[in-house]
This record gives structure tokens, C-alpha cells and sequence, in this order.
């Protein structure tokens, strides 16, 4: 037997107990000729001590070990000395009589420790050195129960779980796709899926009305902290539900998962909010509602006195920041500075500072005068010391998104976004359709296999571009402290409905027939009410771990590049595999 006990479980109970532990040498010291050894293993760490009178063989062993050498040693628990009650196992060592050295290591290139001297890169090429680490176990950990939680609740509900392929066909969710040489169909190619939706919706066909499955999804866009080109989703449909039925049944996973993994309880129900009252007041379809700051259109109040800018604008709108009425002339043109990066896109920032004595001092004194400044201080609800910030633009949208971000960003310089409060929502009633002005069409909002909401159909059916503007969908998201953690919609169950959602998005009958004829023909054959929703797994974890980073919860990620550094991937391959698939790589490549 390798071991009687973890590195992590003995305790002062344990005292007197003839031991057998496992596992990788942390670190090890000489202190008065006793050497103390830390044994780490994936449950904790323990302190070994190798007493200074011990036998020489012995103690000439201990002192050579290295870091993160593999040892299984024999010995008894004793009571410590000095304990360390940062440690669960810290009120008690082990008096070492026996040390077999299982294997041995090179020296590791960073500091194997929970706050390791090793940057991002080296660490992920090492990664599975950095597995070793505290947090990246607690953050598997976390998964782990996760998942578990995930599978319980939902198999004490009736779902099934059903694995879909990976080697499919283009799916509709938008971005592009990772494709996959076919070597026995030359010039053919499959495609990653970049979530089953396609196969989910033929499982309810098919009469499994409840499935699930927790599945790799693909997906060729670019990176960002919670954005990874493979994720995991743990992706549902349900038949003969309307979406009352779907908020409820996953609002109820949710508050499990919260109360189960993080003792933590969620309002029941959950606040629901509008698209249309998401963009409005929060700038954004995912608002962070652990903080107000909310946006207020000023449009009226801040026109007619001859500044062009505002003048000439069909919106205004404005955030007010508490307490920033004090920002130094250098802060506030870092801030104009700062909404001027091309991530937030402004063109500027007007300001007015509501003080303390109630006056008023602004970007724009030269227009407007303090009775004119009192009236948007007002329509923006502004109290005193309050810093009002300003944006004005022809298309409303844009501009409530950038005041959005900016809500954002100050919402994190005022220490408002603390990641141990949860304010989960769903976000219902999107938009069907949206128009892009660069292609002049209509491109689906969620999906095209999304319901327009049946009271709406007369817009649906009308070629006029505002009544089209105008159809919501029985789509929605579940947001948590400004993520977007999960998203689905009602499903298009009627072949003509489905026919005519092909058209308002201009994919003419040939081209939906070659993308999608599978699934349109699968609906004539009894496909049945139904919807679902996908949840971003990686994402639940990370947040409920306090970090915005996926990258952590997730055991092999790939880096902004794309890349794994630690298998070098991707990479080129062999000439004869090129052939033997007819793929030539260009010259200029
Ligand atoms: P959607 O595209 O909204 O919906 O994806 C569902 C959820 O998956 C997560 N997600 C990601 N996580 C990490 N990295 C990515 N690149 C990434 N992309 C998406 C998000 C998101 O909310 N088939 C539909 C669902 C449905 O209609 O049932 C779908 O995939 O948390």
C-alpha cells in the first residue's frame, strides 16, 4: 500500500498513529539539525520532521531531497512544536523514521506554491507543474462539484443525457466555424460544432423531451478573458414547455447550484429585466445590477443652447458617479482619454461636477449657465457630489453602449463590483431581428431557429424594416454581475414559420436547404413545441470561484493566441497527411 493517509486529513485526533504517506516535496529545511520536510499531494500539505538524532542513512536521505521529488514515507503523527494555524494539518508533524524516494525531479522553473514567482507563460507552459498549485486544484475542485451538482439536479428532473457528435456540419450560432479535413471524401470538410443545437432540436423530434448534456462547443472568434475557442456548455431542450417553463426549471438549477456549491441563496424568483430596459438604463444586454449608476436620457434637457455637439445629437444620455464631483482636471482627462480607446469608441466626454455647495462647474460653462446645468443635473437625477458624465451620438444604441461601459469601468474604480456578490437576472423579450447597416440585412439575434413571440407575427409577416425591428423574441439570457452565463430561446417548430424566418434573413431557399435541409425535413415529421437554453460552463465556474477569467477553471486552456504553448498546437504537419487529404498550403503562407 502506497499510502494510509492523505497529505491533507491527519489532525491532533490522530496523534500516536503509525502513518504512511505519499506525494511531492514542497520544500524542505535544516534547522538545528532536524530537517523538516512539507509533503504536498492534491488534498493538502504535512510537515515532516527527520529528527537530528536519527539514523545517518536517514537523515543523509532527507537533506537530499529536492524540490518536488515523489517520496512515500513511514512515521508516527506527533503534536507540533510551533503550530501553524494557517494549515489544517498544522497542529501536528510527522516524526519520520522511513523515507523512499519514488521519484526524483529537475528543478521545477517556478515556485510550486499558491503565489508562485512564475509569469503567465512559463506557467502555461508547465502546466501541468502549475496543476500542482493551490488555486488551479481549488478551481478544478470547484468544476468538479459543479458538474456533479449539475447532473444530479438534473437527472432528479427527467433529462436525459445524450452525447451529440463532434464531427458535424456547419451550426448556426454565428461566429466561424473550426473545420476538419475529411481524408476519405477529398475536398470535403466537416465542421466542430459550436454548440449541438442543431442535434438537440432533432432529439425532440426524435421524442426525448428532456435531454442535457455538459459538451465541448467550438468556436473560431477571438479571445478574451471569458472567452475561450473550446468551452464547455451544459446545454438543455425541453419539449411541450412554453418559456415560463424553461426560466423555471433552470432558474431552479441555478439556485441549487448557488445554495449547493457556494451556500448561497438567490432570490426566488429571480428579477427579470427587459432588453429594451437592459439597454436603456445599463447600456448593455448583460447589466452588472450589483450597482445602480444607471443611465438617464437627458436629450431634452441638455438641447437648445447653441453647443453643437449636444445640439445636433438625437440622444443624450448620462451616468452619474457618486462622489467623483472631486476629480482633479488631470483625472478627468485621463477619463477622456480613456473612453476615447477604441474599445470604448467616444468621440468625447462632457462633464459636470455637482458640489458639494451646491454649485456647479462643467466642461461646457461657455453654453450653459448654472440654471441650464441644475436642469440636467436634474433630468439626470444627479445628488450633490455626484460627477455627471456625458455622451451624445445620432444612434441611441451606441451611445447608451459606451455610456454602459464606462458604467462599468467606474463601477470597478469605486470598488462596486466586489466578486463575493451575486446578482443573478434573466434578461427576456430580445429583439428577433437586427439590422447591420455594413451588410444591409437582417441577421438573427440569437439564432434563426429562435420563435418570433406569437403576438408579434403580424410584424414578422410585414416587409416594412421597422415593424421587423419591432418583433421580439421568446429569447433569453441568465446574467450574473455583468456576464452573460447562459442563453436560449423557443424554438420555431412550424416548417412555414421557419421558411419565412429563412427569408426575413435573406438565406434564399437553396441555401437553407443545403445548410439546414437535414433539420427543415426532421420538422415535417411531428417536431413538437419546444426551447431550451445553453448555459457557458467554464463561466459559471469562474464566477463562482471570484474570477472573470476562465482560463483558470478550465484544465488545458489555450492562450489569446489561440494557442497551447505547453503541446506547441497549433502546428504544422507532415507533407504526406497534406496529400494524402489533396490540401495544398499557399506559397505566401
Ligand atoms: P450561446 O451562443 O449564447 O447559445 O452560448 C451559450 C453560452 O455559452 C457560453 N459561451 C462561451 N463560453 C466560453 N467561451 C466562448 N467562446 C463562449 N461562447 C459562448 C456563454 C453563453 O451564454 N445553442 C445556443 C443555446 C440555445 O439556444 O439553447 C447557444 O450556443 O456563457
Amino acid at each position: 500500500m502506497y499510502r494510509t493517509h492523505t497529505c491533507g486529513e491527519l489532525r491532533i485526533q490522530d496523534k500516536g498513529r503509525k502513518v504512511t504517506l505519499a506525494g511531492w516535496v514542497q520544500k524542505s529545511r535544516r534547522l538545528g539539525g532536524m530537517t523538516f520536510i512539507d509533503l504536498r499531494d492534491r488534498y493538502g500539505i504535512t510537515q515532516l520532521v527527520v529528527e537530528a538524532d536519527a539514523p545517518a542513512l536517514l537523515v543523509e536521505t532527507a537533506t537530499s531531497l529536492g524540490r518536488e521529488f515523489v517520496i512515500q514515507i513511514e512515521g508516527e503523527v506527533v503534536e507540533r512544536q510551533s503550530k501553524n494555524p494557517k494549515m489544517p494539518t498544522g497542529d501536528i508533524e510527522i516524526k519520520t523514521d522511513k523515507i523512499n524516494i519514488l521519484n526524483k525531479s529537475i528543478t521545477p522553473p517556478f515556485t510550486i506554491e499558491d503565489e508562485s514567482d512564475g509569469g503567465e507563460d512559463i506557467r502555461a507552459k508547465y502546466r501541468y507543474l502549475d496543476l500542482r498549485r493551490g488555486p488551479l486544484k481549488k478551481a478544478l475542485t470547484l468544476r468538479h462539484k459543479v458538474a456533479h451538482e449539475v447532473r444530479n439536479y438534473l437527472d432528479a428532473k427527467g433529462f436525459l443525457e445524450i452525447e451529440t457528435p463532434y464531427l458535424i456540419k456547419s451550426t448556426p450560432e454565428g461566429a466561424r466555424d473550426f473545420v476538419v479535413p475529411s481524408r476519405m471524401n477529398p475536398g470535403q470538410f466537416y465542421a466542430l460544432p459550436q454548440s449541438p443545437q442543431t442535434f438537440k432540436q432533432l432529439l425532440m423530434v426524435a421524442g426525448y423531451d428532456r435531454y442535457f448534456q455538459i459538451v465541448r462547443c467550438f468556436r473560431d472568434e477571438d479571445l478574451r478573458a471569458d472567452r475561450q475557442p473550446e468551452f464547455t456548455q451544459i446545454d438543455c431542450e425541453m419539449s411541450f414547455v412554453e418559456q415560463e417553463d424553461v426560466l423555471n426549471t433552470f432558474e431552479g438549477m441555478m439556485r441549487t447550484l448557488f445554495k449547493n456549491v457556494l451556500d448561497v441563496d438567490i432570490p426566488n424568483p429571480l428579477p427579470r429585466m427587459s432588453w429594451y430596459d437592459a439597454m436603456d438604463r445599463y447600456g448593455s444586454d448583460k447589466p452588472d445590477v450589483r450597482f445602480g449608476m444607471t443611465i438617464h436620457e437627458i436629450t431634452s434637457a441638455a438641447k437648445g443652447k447653441g453647443f453643437g455637439v449636444l445640439d445636433g445629437a438625437a440622444y443624450i444620455g448620462a451616468i452619474c458617479v457618486p462622489g467623483a464631483a472631486e476629480y482633479t482636471r488631470k483625472q478627468i482627462d485621463e477619463l477622456t482619454e480613456w473612453v476615447k480607446r477604441p474599445q470604448v469608441g467616444a468621440k468625447g466626454l462632457i462633464y459636470i461636477k455637482v458640489n458639494e455647495d451646491g454649485t456647479y462647474k462643467s466642461s461646457i460653462d461657455k453654453f450653459y449657465g448654472p440654471e441650464d446645468l441644475e436642469k440636467i443635473a436634474s433630468a439626470a437625477e444627479a445628488s450633490k457630489g455626484d460627477l455627471i458624465l456625458i455622451m451624445s451620438g445620432d444612434n441611441i444604441r451606441k451611445v447608451q453602449t459606451m455610456l454602459g461601459v464606462l458604467r462599468i469601468e467606474m463601477g470597478g474604480r469605486l470598488g462596486l463590483r466586489d466578486p463575493k456578490v451575486f446578482a443573478p437576472l434573466w434578461i427576456v423579450d430580445f429583439p428577433l431581428l437586427e439590422w447591420d447597416d455594413e451588410t444591409q440585412r437582417f441577421y438573427a439575434m440569437h439564432h434563426p431557429f429562435t420563435a418570433p413571440k406569437p403576438e408579434h407575427e403580424k410584424w414578422f409577416y410585414s416587409n416594412k424594416k421597422e415593424d421587423l425591428e419591432r418583433v421580439c423574441a421568446n429569447a433569453y439570457d441568465f446574467v450574473l454581475n455583468g456576464t452573460e452565463l447562459g442563453g436560449g430561446s423557443i424554438r420555431i417548430h412550424n416548417a412555414d414559420v421557419q421558411k419565412r424566418m429563412f427569408e426575413v434573413l435573406g438565406i434564399g431557399a437553396e441555401e437553407a436547404e443545403y445548410k439546414f435541409g437535414f433539420i427543415i425535413n426532421a420538422f415535417k415529421f411531428g417536431a413538437p413545441p419546444h426551447g431550451g437554453l445553453a448555459f457557458g460552463f467554464d463561466r459559471v465556474c469562474s464566477l463562482f470561484g471570484g474570477s472573470d477569467s476562465i482560463r483558470d477553471y478550465i484544465a488545458f486552456p489555450k492562450n489569446n493566441q489561440g494557442r497551447d504553448v505547453m503541446i506547441d498546437s497549433p502546428s504544422q504537419i507532415d507533407r504526406e497527411q497534406l496529400d494524402e487529404l489533396r490540401i495544398d498550403i499557399r506559397a505566401d503562407e
